[in-house]
């Protein structure tokens, strides 16, 4: 019998995609499942969601990565052998999820978790994968087709796990339809290599924490948070190696703009983290805790290229991130309460949090000697 699939990729898992494009694809085809409500909380920009970038794809292309090219080739290398095909699905390790039986609180705010995670990856994707088919630099399409192939695989899985509780981000409909935002290429590499290491901190911290306590893993996607996180591991090492090829990047007034970040990046996690307190009760972490884990692992690893590192000991760094965290709880409120009240008050938790960010971003930096070799190992 000769059954002919009327789509090539009905059936198919983004698991198995070799290429960004057959990840897609195969997602595409499953859209037909898409739901509204996550994929309106996916399209949302606010200060704290993960966005879509774009930049100035040629003087992207026009790196010459010449001057690293033995780290280069062995990253590529790693990447291109493919360690983690076939992982990102759902097997036997899978777990029967209650989604009925969960706690509410702690429902709404998981699953808050995944469309935001879902978002994040896919973010990646669009911007890897645009990067990819704009170059003319075998080397740097090379990478963001690999980049790429990987956080569609990743956001796939996510979805996965969104379909078992009935929502599902509709990936096409964000691309086409979700704010780009423009960064010129080195805020690209600032940004994004420390969102790769953050996410790699972030996960792997999870992942050992519920490896010592596995009573409280409540849903089975962590298991996958291990391979999951030495992906994010190589695309935060290729970010580093692209910044390596131009020393200004990591010198001079770039110093001011790389701090920029790192303040920024800490500060949003910790203030979305403090969003899902029933998230981190139910895996037992103290989100206090968390965010100076992976706050230190975070600094220990862009020790590799970033030539400073934020003083998180120092005595302002956490009462200030709590003055933060206060602020942005005001501004909820307040948006919520609405009329002229609402818009008063959500000025002055405005004013706050604009206030908080000056005082971390004055905490005067830690200098140390960056390494001769950028190229590290997922040691944590
Ligand atoms: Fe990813
Ligand atoms: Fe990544």
């Amino acid at each position: 019998m000769n059954v002919q699939n009327q789509n090539a990729y009905e059936g198919k898992h983004t698991a198995d995609a070799t290429t960004v494009e057959e990840g897609l694809a195969i997602q595409e085809e499953q859209a037909k499942y898409d739901d509204d409500f996550a994929t309106n909380t996916a399209m949302m920009n606010t200060l704290l969601t993960p966005r879509f970038y774009t930049t100035d794809f040629d003087e992207l292309d026009a790196i010459d990565v010449s001057g690293v090219r033995e780290d280069w080739d062995k990253l590529i290398e790693q990447m291109v052998s493919d360690p983690n095909k076939g992982h990102f699905k759902k097997n036997e390790a899978w777990d029967h999820v209650d989604w009925d039986g969960m706690e509410p609180q702690l429902k709404k705010e998981f699953i808050d978790f995944l469309i935001s995670s879902c978002t994040a990856e896919f973010s990646g994707c669009v911007l890897y994968k645009e990067m990819k088919r704009r170059g003319n630099n075998k080397d740097i399409t090379q990478l963001f087709q690999l980049m790429a192939r990987d956080e569609a695989r990743h956001a796939g899985f996510i979805n996965d796990a969104l379909r078992e509780a009935g929502l599902r981000v509709n990936l096409g409909f964000l691309t086409q339809s979700k704010k780009y935002t423009y960064f010129r290429p080195k805020f690209i590499y600032y940004a994004t290599y420390l969102s790769e290491k953050i996410g790699y901190a972030r996960y792997i911290t999870i992942f050992r924490h519920l490896e010592a306590n596995p009573e409280l893993r409540f849903h089975p996607i962590f298991k996958w948070f291990e391979e999951w996180c030495n992906d994010e591991f190589s695309h935060g090492e290729a970010f580093a190696l692209l910044m390596k090829t131009d020393p200004k990047l990591t010198s001079g007034k770039n110093l001011l703009w790389i701090k920029f970040f790192l303040t920024a990046v800490y500060a949003t996690m910790y203030v979305r983290d403090h969003q899902r307190p029933a998230f981190h009760k139910a895996l037992g972490v103290d989100p206090d805790w968390y965010a100076h884990e992976v706050f230190t692992k975070t600094s220990k690893l862009s020790e590799q290229i970033f030539p400073i590192t934020l003083d998180i000991e120092h005595p302002r760094w956490q009462p200030t991130l709590e003055r933060l965290h206060r602020a942005n709880v005001q501004i909820a409120k307040a948006k919520e309460a609405g009329g002229f009240g609402g818009k008063l008050n959500q000025l002055i938790g405005s004013a706050k949090a604009a206030m908080c960010f000056v005082s971390l971003y004055t905490i005067p930096a830690k200098k140390h000697q960056v390494p001769q070799s950028t190229r590290l190992e997922p040691a944590y």
